[in-house]
């Protein structure tokens, strides 16, 4: 059955003022278990949030209706040649912070602070240097949005394609209107995979995660590449989903996911690190790890 066609008005693409918010509603979902006790009150963010809660769920209206398994293979076979872009790292942070985030100026870092605030929380616990890497690196792939896909196509909480729906991910209601959900194919259990295939055979919905993974796939170690591919699978490394398509190494690898999790989530800080003081640190980890400059 071929898929039908799909038209937007370009208002109606990228609803987010900012792809940050998409991460915010994630930390409301899943808030820090050390700062609950402070945190505002839900009344208080229901009154002062709502606005952002409805473009957050529109968001998610739009990732869960186009990401079928069609567009996932696609955007795999045009990404993943890495022709598009060649830059030194360093240049590749200042494209990456072209995504500035206009929404709320008073409280929100550009990416590269993000990148660097995750980095630093992962130093101070004393973590291997490669995780440190992975913290600088891990939102790498938003690019994806300097490269015209919309915000449905680079972040929010990632999921298989190709099988069906576990109803842990969020707003699962929204799977309803993709096409796949009807797709004899795709809309059973196991959909077009076997049992205990191991993740390394799934296709997950397309974004920011796969896409950097696949950037630094020959430079990090194998639990640093797993925090980078399933850092917005939530309904994995959060909700313990996905069980019959997990293989040994996937349930080994868990504990790394998880790991990572809270150092992306619950690192912001409104004060900026100092880049000076950092630099000499940060510029000889990725001359260990890192070729010379990054393919996009
Ligand atoms: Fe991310
Ligand atoms: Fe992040």
């Amino acid at each position: 059955m071929p898929a039908e066609p799909i038209t937007f008005q370009p208002e109606e693409i990228n609803p987010l003022a900012s792809i940050e918010l998409w991460e915010e509603d994630v930390l409301k979902r899943y808030p820090d278990p050390e700062s609950i006790a402070t945190s505002k009150s839900s009344e208080e963010y229901r009154n002062y949030e709502a606005p952002a809660r409805d473009t957050v769920k529109e968001f998610y209206r739009l990732n869960h209706t186009y990401q079928t398994y069609e567009f996932v293979r696609e955007k795999q076979r045009e990404y993943l040649q890495f022709n598009k872009k060649e830059m030194p790292v360093w240049e590749a942070f200042q494209f990456l912070n072209q995504l500035v985030d206009d929404s709320d100026p008073d409280t929100d870092l550009d990416q590269f602070q993000h990148l660097l605030q995750t980095s630093e929380a992962i130093r101070r616990d004393g973590h291997p240097d490669w995780m440190v890497l992975v913290g600088l690196m891990h939102d790498m792939g938003k690019v994806l949005c300097l490269f015209g896909e919309p915000q449905w196509a680079v972040v929010g909480d990632t999921f298989p394609v190709g099988c069906a729906y576990s109803d842990k991910v969020v707003y699962p209601e929204f799977f309803h209107a993709n096409p796949d959900h009807d797709n004899s194919a795709y809309n059973t259990r196991l959909g077009v995979y076997e049992e205990g295939c191991g993740l390394r055979n799934v296709h997950m919905s397309w974004g920011h995660d796969e896409y950097v993974y696949q950037m630094m796939k020959d430079h990090l170690p194998e639990p640093g590449l797993y925090m980078l591919r399933y850092h917005s699978f939530y309904a994995w490394h959060r909700e313990g989903e996905y069980s019959h398509l997990l293989d040994e190494h996937d349930r080994e690898m868990l504990k790394w996911v998880q790991l990572f999790n809270p150092y992306d989530l619950y690192s912001k800080n409104p004060t900026p690190p100092v880049w000076s003081e950092l630099k000499p640190y940060y510029e000889e980890l990725v001359r260990k790890y890192m070729p010379s400059s990054l393919k996009f």
